[in-house]
């Protein structure tokens, strides 16, 4: 059930999540993080049911896990982000925001058993192999070939469960999403699409 409550300072706009974290990643926010409107559709659609364990494949700070944990209690969040630096800030908001239904896991998505999960949020996380520019840092290596890897390894995974899981997707080339997934929702610019399996 959805969280109506209480709404707590950070809960209430993108600025004032934003003002979780340090500057240099209050910077990165416009470009790479999920902005409030769209985890909160995003949540709403995967946390359906009871109980459901939601994994975002590359988390970054953890913006659309603790918006939607906050907005669905009886749901869990789990985030998996490679760079250990961005894993630490989604750890450090966890703790400020004291939200108990949310873990963050410091790895590869390829080290991620996709059994473990009913539902997924995917926020175009493997582009930054593809583009010239823009990228979160120059710390990584980044390549077609790693982009070619990741995508065929999710859609693999996402294959492989059952009819009715969910996915979200924003801004994706949907190169990872199989074919046996079908499009229920969208927003209208189309970046923002809902997904489940037949
Ligand atoms: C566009 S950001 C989205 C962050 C977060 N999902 C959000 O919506 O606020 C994509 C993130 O995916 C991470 N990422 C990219 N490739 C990854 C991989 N193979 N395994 C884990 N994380 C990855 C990047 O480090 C980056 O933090």
């Amino acid at each position: 059930m959805e969280n109506i409550t209480s709404s707590p300072t950070w809960y209430v706009s993108d600025t004032a999540f934003d003002w979780l974290y340090p500057e240099r990643i209050q910077q990165l926010s416009k470009l790479h993080w999920t902005p409030m409107e769209v985890a909160r559709k995003s949540a709403k659609f995967l946390a359906s049911g009871s109980g459901k364990r939601i994994l975002d494949i590359g988390s970054g700070v953890g913006k659309f896990c603790l918006i939607g944990a906050h907005q669905f209690p009886e749901a869990i969040f789990y985030g998996v982000e490679q760079r250990k630096e961005l894993y630490h800030f989604a750890q450090a908001a966890r703790e400020r925001t004291a939200s108990l239904n949310v873990e963050f896991i410091n790895s590869n998505f390829t080290q991620i058993d996709f059994d473990d999960f009913d539902n997924f949020y995917f926020y175009n996380a493997f582009f930054e192999n593809i583009v010239n520019e823009g990228q979160i840092d120059q710390d990584m290596e980044y390549s077609t070939s790693l982009y070619n890897y990741y995508t065929r390894y999710m859609f693999k995974a996402l294959d492989n469960k059952p009819s009715g899981t969910r996915v979200v997707t924003f801004h994706s080339l949907e190169d990872e999403i199989p074919p046996s997934y079908q499009v229920v929702d969208a927003t209208v610019d189309f970046l923002l699409k809902m997904w489940i399996k037949r």
